[in-house]
């Protein structure tokens, strides 16, 4: 399974590249929000496009997907080709990223724009992501739109199960992967009974079908999930930077690293 680096903080990103992990870096707006106001926060300016320029540079030829911020198929269609447009040239690794559906309510117009736009896209050659999938209905028809990625969004799912039960619940605590019973019965969001029961219904259609689309498991918090993202068979798993340290670390290694480390014998280290 390929990792994605889930940010657009610039030194994070890097961390990741320099640990010799990262295989690509996933952006949207919320995270390049919050690089942004952790940059000016810290008193630096910003000049946005070369910034951007650095992440894909940072990510050397990996892809980078890059959010469109229009809600409309037009729009959309129009944004993704400016943005590949201005920066794809930089490493030839931008994926567009596109919401599998913008409307915001029922009665809009909008719901198969995000398809529509994944389609032109293709058309022209440009990689997408298609983001915020929840089903692995919209994941099938953003496939068969010609997506690259499709992004399931794990941790949301989960979140959504536990908010539906009322129960307080801390966003990063491990979710079992076969669900969760109350009061006798398995929450389930219309047949989906956890996150990771998402991700592995997204590549058991996908793969069923010959499809060459990538799963990408998104919205991945602790290192659980992660390992059972790569279980059920996620092409790739995007992650926060601290959830990536997280899978390096048990205590045991830490309390075997102490020991053998006080065991040393000089005549040992004096041989190098
Ligand atoms: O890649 C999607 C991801 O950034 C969403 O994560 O934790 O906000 O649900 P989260």
């Amino acid at each position: 399974m390929k990792i994605f680096i889930d940010s657009a903080d610039l030194d994070e990103i890097k961390q990741a590249y320099a640990w010799g992990v990262a295989d690509g870096v996933t952006t949207n707006p919320s995270l390049l929000k919050m690089a942004v106001e952790k940059r000016v926060a810290k008193g630096k300016k910003l000049d946005l496009k070369t910034y951007i320029m650095q992440i894909l540079e940072t990510a050397g030829g990996t892809p980078v997907s890059l959010e469109v911020t229009k809600t409309t198929a037009s729009t959309m269609i129009t944004q993704g080709k400016k943005l590949f447009k201005l920066f794809n040239p930089v490493a030839g690794n931008v994926y567009i990223k596109i919401p599998v559906n913008p409307a915001f309510k029922a009665k809009d117009k909008s719901h198969f724009d995000g398809i529509a736009a994944i389609r032109e896209l293709a058309r022209c050659g440009i990689p997408t992501n298609c983001t915020l999938i929840f089903t692995p209905e919209q994941a099938l028809l953003a496939a068969k739109a010609g997506a690259g990625f499709v992004s399931p969004f794990a941790g949301r799912i989960d979140d959504d199960l536990r908010g539906s039960a009322n129960l307080k619940f801390d966003k990063t605590a491990y979710f079992p992967e076969d669900g969760m019973e109350i009061d006798g019965e398995v929450l389930h969001d219309n047949g989906i009974v956890s996150g990771i029961d998402l991700v592995a219904q997204c590549v058991e259609l996908l793969q069923g079908y010959g499809l060459d689309t990538e799963v990408l498991a998104a919205s991945l918090r602790n290192t659980r999930q992660v390992r059972e993202a790569a279980l059920v068979g996620a092409d790739i798993a995007t992650l926060p930077i601290g959830v990536i340290a997280d899978m390096l670390t048990h205590h045991k290694t830490s309390e075997g690293m102490e020991k053998f480390t006080a065991d040393i014998v000089p005549e040992y280290e004096a041989l190098t």
